[in-house]
């Protein structure tokens, strides 16, 4: 069949791989290929086992596999073929040098700009789909458009606003698309480009359009009002176990509010995940380095407000478990950052992990998806740790059991079972205020959620 467009996307992650699937399986008359440098995902990928956990993503992959849309390691062939070129690489946040510890690391992304350029060899637009500090299409630009082969690229921005667990139906109703380019002849014709191909099945008026700086920067401050949210009921859920208010019922009231919102406000141990934390890290060093130090400071609270949160609930552990739990077994329910997704990467389970392993638990992590990864980040560990499928088997023989993530499994469990299997007096921290606590009590568990008045037989 001859294909009326050839897309490829560079980087086969929790973002190329989706966003590519419901491209191909919208736009038939597309050829879409996602190619890689870890020929691992690829293979994966090619296989029945997909490289990540995500509702709907194997049905879209198997629809659309071989049809028209394709993973492949030939990243040279694949940008010669293509009209458009998605980058989807990672960018983390800096570890070494200048900006360490906030700034985004672009050493991937701009590896793929000047493969971009060294295999090119006809006009193509560039669609930056990571997450990149604003003005960086601006680099990319520069990058590319400065050779002499007589090949011209126009960059937009599109970032992508999906969340994991949900990004199959978050791909294909989305709140809206953001599409970022050169108010230029040329910027405006590449930005018609990309409108078009989410006009396949996105509502125009759901359809953004931008210069390239603002589409660059909604999407830093889309994740920092996010997590905003979170950061500012976190310390309210402290204030109420001090006054015997309930968050749930002040988060609902609050929510109601129609200027406030109802979504977001959930308290918990805090957020995870690999993005807020260093998108709003490199929001902060993008105003350090504009000299706006208070808007930096604003800034960055929300993330030091997020990771007190983390430590709060290791401290109300302890504190309850009679100030020691050396040698204590302890079962965490759950290890993915959220429900529904495998990815562990900035976790809040890992910091609680560490944290209980500190003091010398014997610490068993059960979860439904994302024990390899678990293991992987845990591999250094010489601590007392262990995985276990089964969250009875890891109940059994424990002082504690430790709700952390939102895995809707977990509600339905036989907590009386698990009792009976635990040591006494049993323990049940609710990091993610997902279980009928009154009922576990009644059960004879000690409960202690988030933002609540803990139910204690002693
Ligand atoms: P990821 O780490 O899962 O995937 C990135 C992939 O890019 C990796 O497989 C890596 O091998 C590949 N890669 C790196 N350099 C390459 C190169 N030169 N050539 C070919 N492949 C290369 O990352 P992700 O979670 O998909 O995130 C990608 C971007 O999207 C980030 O900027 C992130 O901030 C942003 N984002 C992520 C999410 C999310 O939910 N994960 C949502 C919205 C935006
Ligand atoms: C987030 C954003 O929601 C996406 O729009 C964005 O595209 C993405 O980051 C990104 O740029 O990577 P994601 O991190 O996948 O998506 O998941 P969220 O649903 O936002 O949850 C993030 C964390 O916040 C999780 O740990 C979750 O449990 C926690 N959370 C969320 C709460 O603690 N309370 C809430 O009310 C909501």
């Amino acid at each position: 069949m001859e294909f009326e467009k050839k897309i490829l996307c560079i980087g086969a992650g929790y973002v190329g791989g989706p966003t590519m699937a419901m491209i191909a399986a919208k736009c038939p008359r597309y050829k879409v290929t996602v190619v890689d440098i870890n020929p691992a995902r690829i293979a994966a990928w090619n296989s029945d086992s997909l490289p990540i956990y995500e509702p709907g993503l194997d049905v879209l992959v198997q629809k659309t596999r071989g049809v028209n849309l394709f993973f492949s390691t030939a990243v040279e062939a694949g940008i010669r073929d293509a009209d458009i070129i998605f980058v989807s690489v990672n960018t983390p946040t800096k570890t070494f040098g200048q900006g360490a510890g906030k700034a985004a690391d672009l050493q991937f992304w701009e590896k793929t700009a000047r493969q971009i350029l060294a295999y090119s060899t006809a006009d193509k637009i560039v669609v930056d789909k990571s997450t990149l500090p604003v003005r960086t299409a601006e680099a990319m630009e520069r990058i590319l458009n400065n050779n002499t082969k007589n090949v011209h690229f126009e960059v937009v921005s599109n970032p992508e606003f999906l969340a994991e667990g949900t990004a199959i139906a978050d791909l294909e109703n989305p709140d809206r698309v953001l599409i970022g380019s050169q108010e230029t002849p040329t910027g405006l014709a590449a930005r018609k480009a990309i409108v078009d191909i989410y006009s396949h099945w996105v509502r125009r008026d759901c359809i953004l359009e931008s210069n390239v700086w603002s589409a660059e920067l909604s999407k830093l401050t889309a994740n920092a009002f996010l997590a905003q949210r979170i950061s500012s009921i976190s310390p309210i859920s402290a204030l109420c176990e001090k006054t015997q208010a309930d968050v749930v019922e002040v988060a609902n009231a609050i929510g109601r509010d129609s200027r406030i919102g109802g979504k977001f406000l959930k308290a918990g141990v805090g957020f995870g995940g690999s993005c807020f934390k260093k998108d709003i890290l490199n929001l902060v060093y993008i105003c350090q380095s504009y000299g706006l130090t208070e808007v930096a400071e604003y800034w960055e609270s929300v993330v030091k407000i997020n990771g007190w949160q983390e430590n709060r609930f290791i401290r109300t552990m302890l504190e309850n478990m009679f100030n020691t739990v050396a040698g204590k077994r302890i079962a965490l329910l759950g290890f993915a950052f959220k429900a529904d997704t495998g990815d562990t990467r900035e976790s809040p389970a890992l910091v609680i992990a560490r944290g209980l392993l500190e003091e010398r638990a014997q610490v068993v992590i059960t979860d439904p998806k994302a024990l390899d990864n678990a293991r992987q980040d845990l591999h250094a560990v010489k601590e007392d740790l262990s995985f276990e499928a089964d969250p009875y088997c890891a109940a059994e023989g424990a002082h504690a059991v430790v709700l952390l993530t939102d895995w809707k499994l977990y509600q339905d469990l036989d907590y009386q079972r698990i009792l009976r299997s635990m040591e006494h007096p049993a323990f049940l921290f609710d990091g993610r205020n997902l279980l009928d606590h009154k009922k576990l009590f009644e059960l004879g568990f000690n409960v202690f959620a988030i933002g609540k008045a803990p139910l204690k037989h002693f």
